[in-house]
């Protein structure tokens, strides 16, 4: 495993835990999708996996090796592990896109032949290239989503975490950060992706984790969204297979359903 969240028990104060002892563990390469109601913890997860929030108890651990929350460790695992914030006015600071995604791989020390590099493949993998020299400030929304990916790439992570990259994206904003992320994925990137798109889950994912409760019911995706009692528990929707299968009326047993998400959702996926 890459990074795992064992037993995790995360709070803020005054108020009850958001997650009781949940557990999330990410094999090298896989693209989770992290799915769960407005407020059940998605941000909180992804914060304690990145190591900005420090767990009451449990365990974040990066390929085996658990995070201690002191300046060195957390610093070896921001370079390793990148979040990337679901509102990028919480991300973006510096004032022009350059020199923003460039931030990160300069203070790793890189050569400034290195970070100019690392800042054109970045941009380049987000399809922002275009924008490299305009202020920041000037942006639409969905460039500005973009440009903090670039900025989490541009570290070159072993696991990108994702909050909410497509909201608020036009459908070819959205197929963007899709190809993006295909390409991330060619090259051994693991990726979670926080989302309320379903739609957009089952044709990227190829894990999912639901955030309910407290804790978490991580499995292989098209398991994860036929199981109808979990779905509604989490108040999600049905990919539109299954509520395409059910308006049909065909046999809803969890088997079933399966079946119709990995026939439907396999014409989404690239090849290879
Ligand atoms: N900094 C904070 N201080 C106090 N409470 C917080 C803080 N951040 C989040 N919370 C609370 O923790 C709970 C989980 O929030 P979190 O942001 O993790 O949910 P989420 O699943 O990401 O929701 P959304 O889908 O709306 O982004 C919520 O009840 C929220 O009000
Ligand atoms: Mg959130």
């Amino acid at each position: 495993m890459i990074l795992t969240a064992r037993d995790v028990t995360a709070s803020y104060p005054g108020a009850e835990p958001v997650l009781s002892r949940a557990t999330c563990e990410l094999a090298n390469g896989t693209r989770l999708a992290l799915l769960g109601a407005n407020g059940s913890g998605k941000t909180t997860l992804l914060r304690c996996l990145s190591g900005a929030h420090k767990p009451d108890s449990g365990e974040i651990a990066l390929a085996g090796q658990p995070l201690h929350h002191d300046k060195k460790s957390l610093r070896n695992h921001r370079r390793r592990v990148q979040l990337v914030l679901q509102d990028p006015d919480d991300q973006l600071f510096s004032a022009d896109v350059t020199q923003d995604v460039a931030f990160g791989p300069l203070n790793l020390g890189l050569t400034t032949d290195e970070v100019r590099h690392r800042v054109s493949e970045a941009l380049d993998l987000l399809g922002v290239t275009h924008l490299a020299d305009r202020p920041t400030h000037q942006l639409s929304y969905g460039e500005r989503k973009r440009v903090t990916i670039a900025g989490a790439v541009a570290m070159r992570p072993d696991v990108l975490l994702l909050d909410e990259p497509t909201a608020g994206l036009d459908p070819a904003g959205v197929e963007d950060v899709r190809t993006a992320l295909e390409r991330l994925t060619g090259q051994g990137t693991t990726i979670v992706l926080a989302t309320h798109d379903v739609d957009f889950a089952l044709s990227w994912a190829d894990e999912a984790a639901v955030v309910a409760g407290g804790q978490i019911q991580q499995g292989p995706i098209t398991r994860i969204l036929s199981d109808t009692e979990l779905v509604n528990r989490a108040h999600l929707r049905q990919p539109w297979q299954l509520e395409l299968a059910i308006a049909l009326g065909l046999d809803s047993r969890p088997r079933t359903m399966i079946g119709v998400l990995e026939a439907l959702s396999s014409s989404h996926r690239p090849t290879g």
